[in-house]
């Protein structure tokens, strides 16, 4: 197999969910590009080096363009806080680098739409982290609709629940910071869920009204005891959403539920059936097709297994599981297909720019409090 070396910027949850990929994908799918850790880079220098030891990359930096300027990186992957994607995004395709980039794409639009227009710039392939697309089985749920399984789409409904911040005692972090992070829930959990609507429907949100709440106002300040800071942003989310196919939707996301750890639910209602999803049970798909005898009418559960690819490139039998980082394989699958094919992978910055504009929307409308067009 032929390598591609590879640079990660950001060595939390993402940098290492991304260095795991890296480090899976050319044993489980043997086949095209194999990736080489070359370079780990984190602001905080001692973290960088005992990360770099950790995951086996060959050099650290605490300078993000030290991975753009190194000649073995061909590929980069962005796992920095949402207000640093831009920069490096824009540098690194202007450096003639392939870019993995964590979602959301930015704080805001107008961001967006530069590292839209350094990616058209250049001859790169783009990927964003929208991973619960890439699931094996939620591709097998999309194949299903597009062959009838529940007759015409006639709804999504779909509901992202988490309780990262549900603990009012938690302190405030750049999540919580409209400058550092953009919306908050909006940003943070619902491109996740217009990704999920997009790839699913095979439509856009086209309409929508829009609505916030932020439960907990005040948080203390990590790095001042005993004062505290605002949250300026969302942590609840809503949105009435209009599809450019006809299609009407709800859409919800919050930061601050209880219970809920991964709790991205959504539901495509057919005229003939009903597909639902559960991120928390990412192996299982429910499907209800009106078609079968009455008599035993019901939700089924289906498990993911070979046939659901590219499951099979993990594991031989059914029912076994995969996980989060399995997917976030997949998706870097994708883009190392993009790269040796110069095919685009879903999403490239040209996909995420629309996820962007939904967020934009609901930002937009609920300040005017009015319904809007994206
Ligand atoms: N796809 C997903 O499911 C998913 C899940 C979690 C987070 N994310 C996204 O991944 C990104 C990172 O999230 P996280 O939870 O890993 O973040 P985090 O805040 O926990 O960690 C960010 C890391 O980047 C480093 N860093 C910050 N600024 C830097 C800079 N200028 N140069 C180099 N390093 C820098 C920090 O020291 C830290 O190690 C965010 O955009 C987030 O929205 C995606």
């Amino acid at each position: 197999m032929k390598e591609i070396g590879v640079g990660v910027i950001g060595t939390a949850f993402m940098g290492k969910a991304h260095s795991l990929a890296y480090a899976i994908a050319g044993t489980a799918f043997g086949d095209g590009l194999r990736p080489r850790l070359e370079v780990l880079c984190d602001i905080n220098a001692q973290r960088g080096q005992a990360k770099r030891q950790e995951m086996g990359f060959a050099r650290s930096t605490t300078q993000y363009m030290d991975v753009i300027n190194d000649p073995k990186v061909e590929l980069i992957s962005i796992c920095v806080p949402n207000v640093v994607h831009k920069e490096i995004a824009v540098a690194a395709l202007r450096a003639g680098k392939h870019v993995w980039c964590e979602k959301p794409m930015a704080t805001n639009v107008a961001e967006a739409e530069e590292m839209l227009a350094a990616a058209r710039a250049s001859d790169r392939q783009t990927i964003l982290g929208y991973n619960y697309t890439q699931n094996p089985l939620v591709h097998a749920a999309r194949q299903l609709i597009e062959e009838g399984a529940i007759g015409r789409v006639i709804g999504f409904h779909g509901i992202y629940d988490v309780d990262n911040e549900a603990d009012p005692d938690r302190p405030h972090s750049w999540r919580m910071n409209r400058e550092a992070s953009g919306c908050g829930a909006n940003a943070d959990l619902m491109c996740h869920l217009v990704s999920m609507a997009h790839f699913m429907t095979g439509s856009e949100v086209a309409r929508l009204v829009g609505d916030y709440d932020t439960v907990h106002q005040q948080r203390s300040d990590p790095k001042n005891q005993g004062r505290t800071l605002a949250v300026d942003n969302d942590d609840v989310c809503t949105a009435l959403a209009h599809f450019a196919s006809g299609i009407k939707g709800t859409l919800r996301v919050s930061r601050v539920a209880w219970g809920r750890k991964c709790g991205l639910r959504w539901e495509i209602h057919g005229s003939q059936g009903m597909i639902c999803h559960d991120q928390e049970r990412l192996n299982e798909i429910k499907l209800y097709a009106r078609n079968e005898d009455p008599r035993q009418q019901g939700f089924r559960t289906i498990l993911s297994g070979p046939c659901h690819q590219p499951y099979d490139a993990f594991l031989p039998n059914a029912g076994h599981a995969l996980g989060f980082i399995d997917v976030k394989a997949c998706e870097l699958h994708k883009l190392l297909t993009a790269i040796t094919t110069g095919e685009p992978a879903w999403p490239s910055f040209e996909d995420g720019i629309k996820i962007e504009r939904v967020m934009d929307a609901i930002d937009r409308s609920v300040l005017s409090g009015q319904w809007l067009d994206v």
